[in-house]
């Protein structure tokens, strides 16, 4: 457990909400209100939800279906499509002119997108991707920098009913290779790079690459120029993009599909060696996007600017910096480049420039933005922000208060989210205007959603009590599945309770006021810088390397980071010099840089039990530096720990 989330037991601390009569939720009557209502009606409530929010086709007439537990159906008889629902019927009401994507470069530019030139953007991408042989149901990987086209690739799938499914831009060639190959894709849509750090990060060499390595159905790669950088070019198989629209009409009408149809599947880290693709349905997952947007960032259509500084490579980027805002049809930024680039005032400069209203990160960043110095924010104004958020990590109360105080002005209320890539939308969050926020919780769950902390058993826990997190009832946006792997699906999230709760993989405690305070994984999941990482995933790397034997990950708390990577390797042979950073580098191809160990300490053993289990509580001390509180004595060999301490 980190220093963090130690400091989080201690939290004493009530900021109450500001007033604001005009909130979606403007009070705690109306959130216990709404409550009730879910609690009086479940599937009725979801139900009304979903007529008021989604624009449907053809309505539904059964609002859930649980009749396949745990392969829940939502609205599934009812078809919309997401893509009208996020464009046409904004332009029909009358606000085509409306802004529906602020987007600057790394290096400055602005581009201004109203939701009429994004629809006729969308309608000649998803024209030329039809043109091309994509077909409703076919996979389509989005490899993209933080440029609008992602969000129009995005768009333009959901409209004719392929399947997205968006690899985050760090991920290298072999980690491409692997979600092109479990998804199946027929197309890729990627660009010759993006600017990050005032350098083109270079993408499609790694489309090549990944390609490269065969067994894969991918017809065409769509290419955006806009690195400048030279690339390969295979002919009859890549497409430049902006040539493929160019010759497009900007009318494509939009495929109605069932509610249940997938929308997207996003790949992200387990308990074993290879990442799960989790499957979002379409009605489900958008409706729940809209929910969120209001209820939690108090989202107005007519006067907010939100930015979600988020990678759209993950699914906070996909629920809050693409669908949620534009669903609802209101303004979202996105931004190209790197937090600290030119210097560490950016992400304050951006807000200042574009009059940003509603600011949602992670705290990695506000921990390293900490570290930069108060100047940074002081020279710019942010007296436009009016709701601040968090999320991806546990944020620690000194974290909090400096963001309240440097960036909030001590006016705006912070809420500190907690959800998942299977959760599609946030489920434990504060209500900005409603809520009163003790610094580090996610307080309260949100209205339609049930969330309790359980034993080992499934039985509830008391209050103060530390446990498992569990969710007892359905929700529309909940992952549908892994993609191809329906055991896994019930083995990850549901068998541990016999189907009674969906098991998030997280520890927590509620407290005397029924508030949650998330204490972060109990699995073999790590949490780095907010990117989910599985240990196994890293391990399998490092074994795939000529020179090691055996290797363990554990996670150790890092001040600006959450957690950091410490990898325990065993070599066959090799010099321990030369090494270390050849294995970095190693697992930087395999997997991505954002999985490349902070510390390899080399052993010549690992310390195991006498059944030859890995102690991966005691490498975990070992690797914090904490003093061995645990039992040893299940230790085969216990030369190893002096071994390894010796190393600090
Ligand atoms: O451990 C929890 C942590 O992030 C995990 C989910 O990671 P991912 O699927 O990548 O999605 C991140 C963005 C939604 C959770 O199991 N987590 C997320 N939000 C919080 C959090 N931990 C503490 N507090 C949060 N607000």
């Amino acid at each position: 457990m980190s220093g963090a989330i130690e400091s989080i037991l201690n939290e004493t601390r009530l900021f109450l909400p500001p007033e604001n009569s005009a909130a979606c939720i403007a009070s705690m009557e109306q959130y216990h209100a709404l409550r009730k209502r879910f609690d009086a009606d479940f599937s009725g409530t979801w139900g009304e939800l979903a007529e008021q929010h989604i624009h449907w086709r053809k309505p539904f007439s059964t609002v859930l279906d649980d009749t396949d537990a745990p392969f829940f159906k939502w609205f599934a008889d009812g078809e919309m499509n997401v893509s009208e629902n996020c464009l046409d019927r904004h332009v029909d009401a009358g606000f085509g002119e409306r802004t529906a994507i602020i987007w600057e470069g790394e290096s400055g530019e602005v581009r201004q997108i109203s939701y009429a030139a994004l629809l006729s953007d969308v309608c000649r991408a998803a024209n030329a991707m039809r043109e091309l042989g994509v077909k409703k149901g076919d996979r389509v990987i989005i490899y993209m920098p933080m440029i609008p086209e992602a969000a129009v690739a995005m768009l333009a799938c959901t409209r004719i009913g392929a399947t997205h499914s968006v690899v985050f831009g760090a991920f290298s060639a072999h980690a491409l290779h692997e979600r092109i190959v479990d998804a199946g894709a027929k197309m890729i849509v990627t660009a010759d790079g993006g600017w990050r750090r005032g350098k083109v990060h270079a993408l499609k060499p790694s489309v090549d690459m990944a390609l490269g390595e065969g067994s894969n159905k991918v017809e065409h790669v769509m290419v955006v120029r806009r690195g400048g950088n030279a690339v390969a070019w295979q002919e009859g198989r890549d497409v430049e993009w902006q040539q493929a629209l160019a010759g497009q009409s900007d009318i494509c009408e939009p495929l109605a599909v069932s509610a249940e149809h997938p929308m997207f599947i996003l790949y992200t880290s387990g308990s074993t060696g290879s990442p799960k693709g989790i499957v979002h349905a379409s009605g489900g997952y958008l409706l729940w996007s809209m929910l969120t947007m209001q209820w939690v960032f108090d989202f107005q259509t007519d006067s907010d600017v939100f930015w979600c500084t988020a990678d759209i490579g993950w699914i906070t980027g996909h629920t809050y910096s693409v669908y949620g805002p534009l669903a609802c049809g209101g303004t979202t930024l996105m931004y190209e480049g790197v937090p600290t680039y030119p210097d560490a005032g950016r992400l304050w400069k951006i807000c200042a420039d574009h009059g940003v209203t509603v600011f949602y990160t992670a705290p990695t960043a506000i921990r390293a933005l900490i570290k930069a110095g108060d100047a940074w924010p002081q020279q710019h104004d942010l007296c436009k922000l009016r709701v601040l958020g968090t999320v991806g990590e546990p944020i620690n109360p000194e974290a909090w208060i400096w963001y309240r105080k440097m960036i909030g002005g001590e006016r705006c209320p912070i809420v500190d989210t907690w959800w998942q890539t299977e959760t599609g939308g946030h489920m434990i969050s504060p209500l900005p205007f409603a809520t009163a926020t003790k610094p580090g919780s996610a307080c309260l769950p949100l209205p339609g959603v049930f969330a309790e902390v359980v034993d080992a058993e499934g039985e509830p826990v008391g209050k103060g009590q530390g446990g498992l997190l569990v969710v007892s009832k359905p929700w529309p946006s909940m992952l549908r599945g892994i993609w191809g792997d329906a055991e896994r699906y019930r083995d990850t999230y549901w068998n541990k309770f016999g189907n009674r709760y969906y098991f998030a993989g997280d520890g927590a405690r509620t407290d005397e006021d029924g508030y949650f305070w998330i204490m972060g994984r109990v699995d073999d999941v790590l949490n780095v810088a907010g990117h989910r990482l599985g240990t196994m995933e890293i391990e399998s790397a490092l074994v795939s390397h000529p020179a090691v034997a055996e290797a363990a990950v554990v996670g150790r708390p890092d001040e600006i980071k959450g957690e950091a990577i410490c990898a325990f390797v065993v070599l066959k042979s090799g010099d321990v010099e030369s090494l270390a950073g050849e294995l970095r580098q190693h697992v930087t191809s395999e997997i991505g840089a954002i999985a490349k160990p902070d510390e390899i300490r080399f052993t010549d053993n690992l310390p195991k039990t006498r059944s030859g289990k890995i102690m991966r509580r005691l490498l975990r001390d070992i690797a914090a530096g904490r003093d061995i509180t645990q039992d040893i004595s299940t230790l085969e060999d216990h030369r190893v720990i002096e071994q390894l301490q010796a190393q600090r």
